[in-house]
């Protein structure tokens, strides 16, 4: 399989093909995305929920984001990898954020990062993308921000918020962004976005069917646990029962003793046996 690269991200765009794009956290889910031929590996943020056990995004440090982006790297080759900068890795100054994304590229292995925000990263999109860091923006619902928000809320419902999340993500495309992501938005919002940028892909979670890519977050694509489940959540798998079932064979069958079976127990011969027992 092809190197997905941006140039082909674009190609997608522009040929009208969905661009498909999926969280991972480990070797493991970074090997599955890179089988199945996934588009664009996410080491998102939500690692702090779906894998740490974590309340929020926030409490995520760059060490932790750092630890799973190297496993997911050393099990991807031809997706396109990026990663959430943390929770207040890009926010201090400028040059925090080169340092950061800087450390996400050299030591995570990843090739882009993703960032939360509008008008107000401008300047990091633009210096991250001059030094060569490439940017996805994230636009829409941000879950950094839920406490800023009161809560995980479909944004631009109202004009006035639509147009401001359309200049953002106008501005952010103008400002370098090689592709935006678009959460919980309208999708009428989410189809507009999309066909008034110029360059860059949308990817949507919750913003309609018409962006040029979707993602969702790989443990409520697989139903892996019972978190709570967004409407924009449909759910491609049922591992949660699968695990459930495994795991309660197992104990029954241990407390049973019908674990290991003899055809999995390693045998002796009989007079090597004898010598022992002598
Ligand atoms: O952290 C994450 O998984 C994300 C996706 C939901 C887009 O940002
Ligand atoms: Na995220």
């Amino acid at each position: 399989r092809k190197k997905v690269t941006i140039q082909h991200l674009h190609q997608l765009r522009k040929s009208g093909t969905p661009i498909t794009m999926l969280t991972a956290y480990d070797f493991p889910t970074g090997r599955a995305c890179e089988t199945h031929n996934i588009d664009m590996t996410l080491v998102g943020d939500s690692l702090a929920q779906v894998c740490l056990g974590y309340d929020s995004t926030t409490r995520l440090t760059l060490e932790e984001m750092l630890h799973h982006c190297r496993a997911v790297a050393r099990g991807s080759r031809s997706p396109f990898l990026l990663a959430d900068m943390p929770f207040g890795t890009y926010h201090t100054s400028i040059e925090d954020a080169v340092r950061n994304a800087t450390r996400l590229v050299s030591e995570g292995g990843m090739e882009a990062v993703k960032i939360e925000g509008g008008m107000e990263v401008l300047d990091v999109v633009r210096r991250l993308t001059n030094v060569g860091i490439p940017v996805m923006a994230h636009v829409g619902l941000m879950p950094q921000r839920h406490t800023m928000f009161s809560g995980y809320k479909v944004q631009g419902r109202d004009a006035a918020t639509a147009i401001s999340i359309l200049e953002s993500a106008l501005a952010l495309e103008e400002a370098g962004a090689f592709a935006i992501l678009l959460e919980a938005i309208p999708h009428k919002l989410g189809a507009y976005i999309t066909s008034q940028l110029r360059r860059a892909p949308t990817i949507g979670i919750g913003a309609g069917s018409q962006t040029n890519g979707q993602v969702l977050v790989w443990d409520d694509m697989l139903g892996t646990w019972s978190g709570h489940k967004a409407k924009f959540v449909r759910r491609f798998g049922d591992v949660r029962n699968e695990i459930e079932r495994g795991v309660r064979s197992y104990a029954e069958e241990i407390r049973a003793r019908t674990f290991p079976a003899l055809q999995e127990s390693y045998d002796m011969p009989g007079e090597e046996w004898d010598k022992f027992v002598e």
